[in-house]
């Protein structure tokens, strides 16, 4: 009885098309009747109004039948509902007003007649095809219709994993089908408690069980079967949204731990640095005028093997960049490569790194540095001295370090600072002030202000590392 049911529902959307039409004509045959000529035609209207009636009595039931499958946005069906009703009602007074005589209540009713199928038949068609489906195409060229979900993520380490990493995937590549538009599946995607609630068939995830999660199974079944999402056809996820997803649920990460809160295996580390590398290529250092001599392939191959990311700031360009990401602890012979780079370097990223004596020395050396982030590293105000000589530097991270006012105002000699970032010191309120008028033209960050104006800044400098 019930798949009897249900098939009945699938002739919804087919039906719906009678009432419509009978009712239309049963409207303009009941407007034409007020001219004399077309008097003869006043039955006509009451049969219209029959079948119209009728159909839309029908169609109701369809549409009940159809929606008890629960695949729909809740809030528009409830509209598509009530005006369908409303016009199955309508259309028993029009039926019974038919060989009435004409009168005002009845244009008004016939009036309201109409809006009411112009309204149910938008609703239902935005139940079927989605919202926005009438405009759709009219005003989309000029604007971006592909807008991903996807925002810059400053420093990954502090990112929501699924805020952040999973919910962008979910709704770029699962959003069409499983959100407030529609719920195929009876499933929703777009938020921790439809996710929670999972399917038609039960829940979809298992924290702590990524096979056990029919939302990670499905991704990964062949792409030929049947249950394999997204389905034949539609954007499938990649192999690094795959892995950050079995990671996201093997790792317990569930709603609200952040990335640096969960286990983080190597395999995983790509991934989640390639998200916030659109972040770090946001604002290029600055690049010095003068001339350079190229950086020799070997030194090159032997700074990669190091583990540091070094990359030539722009085309064409002899300077590079230097980023200790994976590095813990910098060896003797990692500060021997940085020093034979050194009048290459322009933007030197060392946060989180161990630093030797010597290693200070030879960063003080890179004397065409722009851009130094060595915040949280073993910085202390005796090796800030090896740094005054920077006299091209215009951005410097010292967050969490252990350096002191008295350690900061050594940097005065630096004409060129624009930028000094103090966070997570022991300098902090009048000091800071104090601080501040030392140095008139660098702008202090403390932590705790200034970031939204620098927010391109602040994601380079402090975007971090991925150390175990
Ligand atoms: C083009 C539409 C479409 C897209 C995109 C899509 N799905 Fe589906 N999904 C369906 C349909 C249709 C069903 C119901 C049929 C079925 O169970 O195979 C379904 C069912 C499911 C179910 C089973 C729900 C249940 O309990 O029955 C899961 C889990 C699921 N999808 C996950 C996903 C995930 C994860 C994504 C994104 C990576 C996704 N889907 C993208 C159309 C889609």
């Amino acid at each position: 009885m019930n798949t009897l049911i249900e098939f009945f529902g699938k002739f919804h959307p087919v039906l719906v098309h009678l009432p419509i039409g009978f009712l239309l004509l049963a409207l303009v045959f009941q407007w034409l009747c007020r001219k004399e000529k077309y008097f003869a035609i006043l039955p006509a209207v009451k049969i219209a109004f029959l079948l119209g009636m009728i159909s839309a009595i029908v169609s109701c039931l369809s549409g009940w039948s159809l929606s008890s499958g629960g695949e729909y946005d809740e809030t528009t069906l409830d509209y598509h509902k009530w005006m369908g009703i409303g016009v199955a009602a309508f259309s028993v007074v029009g039926y019974w007003l038919a060989d009435k005589p004409s009168s005002q209540i009845k244009n008004i009713l016939s009036a309201l007649t109409f809006v009411l199928i112009i309204i149910t038949g938008h609703l239902g068609g935005t139940l079927t095809h989605g919202d926005g489906f009438l405009t759709k195409g009219l005003f989309e060229n000029a604007k971006d219709s592909s807008k991903s979900a996807r925002k810059t993520i400053a420093n990954v380490q502090e990112a929501v994993v699924y805020t952040d990493l999973i919910q962008p995937i979910l709704t770029d590549k699962c959003g069409g089908c499983h959100s407030a538009k529609k719920q195929k599946g009876g499933l929703r995607l777009d938020g921790q408690d439809w996710i929670l609630k999972g399917g038609k068939e039960g829940k979809v995830f298992v924290s702590g069980n990524p096979t056990g999660s029919e939302l990670y199974k499905r991704v990964l079944l062949d792409p030929l079967e049947e249950k394999h999402m997204p389905p034949k056809g539609k954007p499938q996820l990649t192999e690094q949204e795959m892995n950050l997803m079995h990671w996201w649920i093997e790792s317990n990460a569930a709603f609200t731990k952040k990335v640096k809160e969960v286990n983080q295996p190597q395999q995983i580390l790509p991934a989640l640095l390639a998200m916030q590398s659109a972040a770090v290529s946001m604002k290029k250092p600055s690049i010095p005028d003068g001339e350079v001599d190229k950086v020799s392939a070997s030194v090159f191959e032997s700074l990669r093997n190091a583990g540091i990311i070094v990359l030539p700031v722009a085309a064409n360009s002899n300077y590079v960049s230097a980023n200790f990401v994976s590095i813990k602890k910098v060896t003797q012979e990692t500060v021997a490569l940085l020093k034979q780079v050194n009048k290459q370097l322009v933007w030197l990223k060392l946060d989180y790194t161990e630093l030797s004596e010597n290693s200070w020395k030879v960063i003080g050396q890179c004397t065409n540095l722009t851009r130094l982030s060595i915040d949280h590293t073993n910085l202390t105000d005796a090796q800030i001295l090896n740094l005054t000589g920077l006299k091209n530097l215009q951005y410097l991270n010292l967050v969490g370090t252990k350096i002191t006012t008295q350690g900061v105002q050594q940097l005065k000699s630096i004409a060129t600072l624009e930028n000094l970032y103090l966070g997570q010191t022991s300098i902090k309120g009048n000091d800071f002030i104090n601080l501040q008028k030392q140095f008139p033209k660098t702008i202090l960050d403390s932590g705790n202000y200034h970031l939204e104006n620098l927010a391109s800044d602040t994601q380079l400098l402090k975007a971090p590392p991925i150390k175990k």
